[in-house]
């Protein structure tokens, strides 16, 4: 029989497009003893993370709660729940997420309509209400709020309108976004909403926060079939999630421990101080990047702050750049995906990895490492840049 050495993970630096670092006393929370996942003690932090992620969502919906699974656990959430065969769904596709909407979206058997924009830029609203136009009973409209694959923000206040004036539920993807920019779930009329756990959370993996307004879950509770996912299944989830307490499937304890101990920690900084955190960390590591004659790719004035879609310049091998950035400095940076592939860096800046320490620490690294391939960096003019 093979036996291994126990597993001991490198100290690395997460500035990739998630997970990001997680504070130690969210790591001190997983490793708590196990409780059942009907002890009262148990439910009592159930209520305490539904309380806390309304909180985080700037919600009053009842029906929020962390779906057992990652981002996407929380995407197929929303979809199955909400889709029936035959529905017609509107999607603003820029990037790799949207993408994946709709391919969720079709599974569930909806007539999905693209709204699509470069990836890089925001989609407009008035692509959607064009788009709205062509369709004869539009049952959801559904956009990225902050996509991954590429750094855009797209404004959703004016989309979310217009796919009410349509007859609509409006459904936002916040796995990036959530805790680290302007999440408004109940001021912009969201219906259904889900993130993930590992971004500006900071907690690791295994969650989804989702939350489900009254008129999805009208939708979800009226309808002609069954939810086609036995585990997602709205329905059965409230028994569980909500007041009567039912077995549904084991809860993932020890995330949940971790959730409540990440969301504990966002709440005592604040929101407001924590989205201005992710900002000045975001216009720090610009105005480095400038003295270094590097850029932002994505669209002015929708730039993520906790997200950096970095230009790769001419001629420098980008995937060269990364490997060495995680062997020789331990920090993990992201690649670009789909178009984006070898023309841009994807650089975190989530949650506790947002700091002015790690800004610095990124491109005193990228200064040596271009430097070492023969392209002159003025990394200490990079550094005073940033202030
Ligand atoms: C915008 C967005 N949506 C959905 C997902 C999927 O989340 P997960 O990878 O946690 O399943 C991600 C993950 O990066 C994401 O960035």
């Amino acid at each position: 029989m093979e036996t291994f050495a126990a597993f001991q993970p490198p100290p690395r630096l997460l500035m990739g497009p998630g997970p990001s670092n997680v504070a130690p006393s969210v790591l001190a929370a997983l490793a708590k003893p196990l409780v059942g996942h009907l002890d009262p003690e148990f439910v009592r932090m159930m209520e305490e993370i539904k309380t806390m992620l309304r909180e985080v969502f700037l919600t009053k919906n009842e029906m929020t709660f962390p779906v057992s699974g990652t981002g996407s656990a929380g995407m197929e959430f929303c979809f199955v729940n909400l889709v029936e065969p035959g529905d017609e769904v509107l999607i603003g596709v820029n990037g790799v997420f949207g993408t994946r909407m709709v391919d969720v979206a079709e599974r569930c058997g909806a007539k999905v309509t693209k709204v699509e924009a470069p990836w890089g830029q925001i989609v407009e609203a008035q692509q959607i209400a064009d788009a709205l136009r062509t369709i004869s009973k539009p049952k959801l409209v559904a956009i990225v709020h902050a996509e991954t694959s590429t750094g855009a923000l797209t404004p959703v206040e004016e989309i979310s309108k217009l796919a009410h004036d349509g007859g609509a539920l409006f459904l936002l993807d916040t796995v990036t976004s959530l805790g680290g920019c302007p999440v408004r779930i109940d001021d912009w009329e969201v219906d259904a909403v889900y993130s993930g756990t590992q971004k500006c959370l900071s907690c690791p993996p295994g969650l989804s926060p989702v939350s489900f307004g009254t008129r999805a879950m009208t939708i979800a509770t009226k309808r002609k079939t069954k939810v086609q996912s036995w585990y997602l299944d709205v329905n059965l989830l409230s028994s569980y999630w909500g007041q009567d307490r039912v077995y549904h499937h084991t809860a993932p304890i020890s995330m949940n421990y971790a959730l409540h101990e990440a969301l504990r920690l966002v709440l005592i900084e604040g929101l407001e101080n924590r989205w201005r955190r992710h900002e000045q960390n975001h216009v720090g590591l610009k105005a480095g990047l400038k003295a270094m004659g590097l850029e932002i790719a994505s669209q002015r004035g929708h730039q993520l702050w906790q997200l950096n879609a970095v230009k790769v310049p001419e001629g420098v091998d980008e995937a060269a750049v990364r490997k060495r950035m995680l062997s020789d400095f331990n920090i993990e940076i992201g690649a670009g995906l789909g178009p984006l592939k070898g023309r841009i860096w994807r650089i975190g800046l989530m949650g506790e990895t947002s700091s002015r320490a790690n800004v610095k620490a990124f491109l005193s690294a990228l200064g040596q490492i271009l430097n070492d391939s023969g392209r002159k960096t003025d990394a200490d003019a990079a550094l005073a840049a940033v202030g």
